[in-house]
């Protein structure tokens, strides 16, 4: 028995469509596919624009880079993220400034926000963490008071929802991750999604070199090559057409999760806002007694079960390159929590039968 963390759901319609595109020699950023997965993606979450990427990391690169973000300004980003909400800000010259994060969603927290916010403050990259969305209505208004730009970082969070909404079309400018462990995946990839229509033709200007629409290489300013393959996007127009059956079975799994984990005042699973509907990207176990030792030895010994988990995020502010003091509520959960498998394929028995092993522990280590 082994059960991965995760792992990505490829049918035949995925190995069909990548197959046409590998056939049709459209096997660069030109192609059919592309334009298919953008208005796809673009419909899906709501908003008029969506456009392609390489990854997720250059997505939040490219979407600061088009809403003028460069070294003068900070960028306020929580401090219990992965790492490439930070990078992204650093590439552009601008400093992230690391906030905490709210107890319950793990996203960051619209106090911690409104008081780190400086005159060079320029944006704020709220990111809807393991798939529960951060509160955005307070974070927006906190935006329009101080006149700063948001951007969601949503990298873990398709098909989530804000009070109904989802997510991708909830501030300035969002981006999406498609990397393989991801909701779903292209491989490596990443999606811009806006409303604004200068912006997107000032990302997709920026995104392919800045080349100028009226004259073929000539380059008014240093742009990048940040676009996505059409293999890429066939692999990803397939999956949005699975996205609504991946997006359920996750819903299936929590509840298979919820209903067999021994959980208590001090052993919880995913949170949910009342607002919020969690697209559950991973499965998010936290047990109060924990710390990063026991954690570890507890993760070895689900290892050693055949279940795979990883940390919780460690903080930004404990890393040599955004060194500064830790933020207390995202300290003490960065130590709690691991994540445990989520993947299309994971099935009730095997959920009953990795809830039997955590369960074991949950007694052994007396959490
Ligand atoms: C919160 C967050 N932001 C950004 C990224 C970057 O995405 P990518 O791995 O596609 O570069 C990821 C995913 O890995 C992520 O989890």
């Amino acid at each position: 028995m082994h059960y991965p963390i995760s792992q990505p759901s490829i049918t035949d319609k995925e190995v069909s469509y990548v197959t046409d595109a590998v056939k049709s020699g459209w096997v660069s950023s030109l192609g059919r596919y592309i334009e298919l997965f953008e208005k796809s993606f673009a419909q899906y979450c709501g908003v008029k624009y969506a456009l392609t990427v390489n990854n997720g990391t250059t997505g939040l690169h490219l979407a600061l880079e088009a809403l003028g973000i460069g070294p003068e300004h900070e960028v306020i980003i929580p401090d219990f993220t992965f790492v490439a909400t930070a990078n992204a800000v650093a590439y552009t010259g601008a400093k992230p400034v690391l906030v905490d994060i709210d107890p319950n969603t793990l996203c960051i927290s619209p106090e911690a926000i409104r008081k780190a916010i400086t005159p060079r403050t320029k944006a704020i990259i709220p990111v809807h963490l393991y798939g529960h969305p951060a509160d955005m209505n307070p974070i927006n208004e906190i935006a329009k008071e101080f006149n700063l730009l948001v951007i969601e970082d949503a990298a873990e969070a398709h098909g989530a929802e804000y009070h109904g909404v989802r997510v991708g079309g909830l501030s300035d400018c969002a981006v999406f991750s498609f990397y393989g462990n991801k909701i779903i995946t292209t491989g490596e990839g990443g999606m811009l999604t806006m409303n604004d229509e200068k912006l997107f033709k000032r990302a997709k200007m920026l995104r392919d070199h800045a080349m100028s629409s009226e004259k073929r290489y000539w380059h008014p300013e240093k742009g990048f090559n940040y676009r996505m393959t059409n293999l890429q996007a066939a692999l990803g127009l397939a999956q949005m057409e699975r996205i609504e059956e991946i997006t359920e079975h996750r819903n299936s799994l929590i509840y298979w999760y919820r209903e067999t984990i021994h959980t208590s005042e001090s052993v919880r699973l995913n949170y949910v806002a009342p607002w919020a509907k969690n697209a559950y990207w991973l499965i998010c176990f936290e047990a109060d007694k924990l710390n990063d030792e026991l954690r570890n030895s507890f993760m070895l010994d689900l290892k050693e079960e055949g279940v795979d988990s990883r940390p919780y995020f460690y903080l930004l502010s404990s890393m040599p390159m955004y060194q500064m003091d830790p933020s207390p509520v995202a300290l003490r959960k960065s130590v709690i929590g691991i994540n445990l498998p989520s993947y299309f394929t994971l099935s009730k028995d095997d959920v009953n039968k990795i809830a039997a092993i955590v369960n074991k522990l949950i007694t052994k280590y007396a959490l």
